[in-house]
């Protein structure tokens, strides 16, 4: 923590409406002692349960504000920027801090003390001190009004996500199925001409066993292209269900997943091609299969319906590479549609969808994003150009840690 000694003109505190009320004179008073904090992004500012004794103002950069309670998660309370104040409830009373506060964006603070605070209240008129109160009471109203609004929508959103989960996986089933029966088909037509072959009474001549032995290349081709396929559902679809850490090979993980929708994406004319450009040194990832098959699903699965839709066609890439020693960067890549702008900044947003008419839900992305930011502790970044096409990135640790 950088502290250095004062140095601000008295006016920057006119731009929190949390001084609305004080004098010039009370506003000097503040500025003499304040004392201005340099944090960097993911610093902790201060932690639940912490002794207060002091409120922040926020001069530059922006702060998280989560708040722990009991049997449920972590809960994002609020997001604050510049000239929004946040430990104001310090000023009134020293109980443990209601919530952790973490840097989100470099930030310098001015930190004002509780002691200063009540010094100054002291030396206040009545209608002053009123004053001071009605600021501190509506802030602290908003903040529960946030945090009930959050822990709602979050609930919601929760048993929401969990009903796509099980729609993306029932959706899967259906489609191996209808994988498996192309295989099973053709199995079925190369034992009907064997034993048409074998039970009519002629002589095995060179040609008839070079039949037979086609037969028998076509049948073993597409045994074990049904083997593989259920073997890859099992896969997929357990790991799914379980959501549990394990160390794997991610390139084979990723294959896998594309060996499911492969089928899929061929019928609507899309091309599906893997950069694996990891050393086999690399490939080790302590991770979580079923998460990045559900992440890869989603994406394909919209590459399938809006890059290339009704058929249209195209090209898809899926490359995994390192982005340093300590992260992979998985990408999906579209020559499609793109999306625009607009669209751009609300794709991660839950419910947000331009399919709804053919069945959209608009929580395929919402759950990607939950899963590459929450479960594997990654980024996803998005690059698009209308009529140019898409590119999701994902980095995640390559060891997830926790
Ligand atoms: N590869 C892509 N190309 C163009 N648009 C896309 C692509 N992926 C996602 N989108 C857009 O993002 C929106 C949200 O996607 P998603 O959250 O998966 O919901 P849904 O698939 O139910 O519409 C889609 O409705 C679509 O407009
Ligand atoms: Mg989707």
């Amino acid at each position: 923590m950088v502290t250095k000694k004062r140095i601000l003109n008295p006016d920057i505190l006119r731009k929190f409406s949390f001084f609305a009320s004080f004098s010039n004179e009370q506003l000097e008073e503040i500025i003499s002692v304040a004392q201005k904090v340099a944090l960097k992004t993911n610093d902790v500012v201060f932690r639940q349960g912490e002794l207060s004794e002091t409120m922040y103002l926020i001069l530059k950069g922006s702060v998280r504000i989560d708040r722990e309670n009991g049997e449920e998660k972590t809960i994002n309370v609020a997001r604050l920027n510049q000239y929004e104040v946040f430990g104001e409830l310090a000023m009134l009373s020293k109980e443990p801090r209601q919530a952790t506060v973490t840097v989100t964006k470099d930030a310098e603070f001015l930190v004002i003390d509780r002691a200063l605070m009540l010094d100054i209240i002291r030396a206040s008129k009545p209608e002053e001190i009123i004053e001071v109160f009605s600021v501190l009471s509506d802030q602290m109203r908003a903040a529960n009004d946030r945090e009930f609004k959050e822990t709602l929508s979050r609930r919601t959103l929760e048993a929401q996500m969990e009903v796509e989960k099980q729609r993306a996986l029932t959706q899967m089933v259906a489609g191996v199925a209808h994988e498996i029966n192309t295989p099973l088909g053709v199995i079925n037509t190369a034992v009907s001409i064997m034993a048409r072959e074998l039970a009519a009474p002629v002589e095995m001549t060179t040609q008839r066993a070079a039949d037979i032995a086609e037969s028998l290349e076509l049948m073993r081709r597409n045994v074990e292209r049904a083997h593989l396929l259920v073997q890859d559902f099992k896969k997929v679809s357990v790991s799914q269900l379980v959501d549990e850490k394990d160390t794997f090979n991610i390139s084979e993980a990723i294959q896998e997943t594309m060996d499911l929708v492969i089928a899929t994406l061929k019928r609507s004319q899309i091309q599906i091609e893997f950069q694996d450009k990891l050393a086999p040194s690399a490939k080790t990832w302590t991770g979580y299969r079923g998460f990045l098959s559900q992440i890869l699903i989603n994406l394909l699965t919209n590459v399938e319906r809006y890059a290339y839709p009704k058929g249209a066609g195209g090209t898809v890439e899926v490359k995994i590479d390192l982005e340093d020693n300590k992260h992979y960067r998985l990408t999906v890549t579209d020559y499609g549609k793109g999306i625009s702008k607009e669209n751009q900044a609300r794709i991660f947003e839950p419910f947000f969808t331009t399919g709804r008419s053919f069945g959209g839900t608009g929580l395929g992305l919402a759950i990607v994003h939950n899963l590459v930011t929450n479960a594997l502790s990654g980024e996803i970044r998005l690059k698009s150009e209308e009529g140019k096409g898409t590119v999701f990135e994902i980095i995640i640790p390559r060891i997830i840690s926790e």
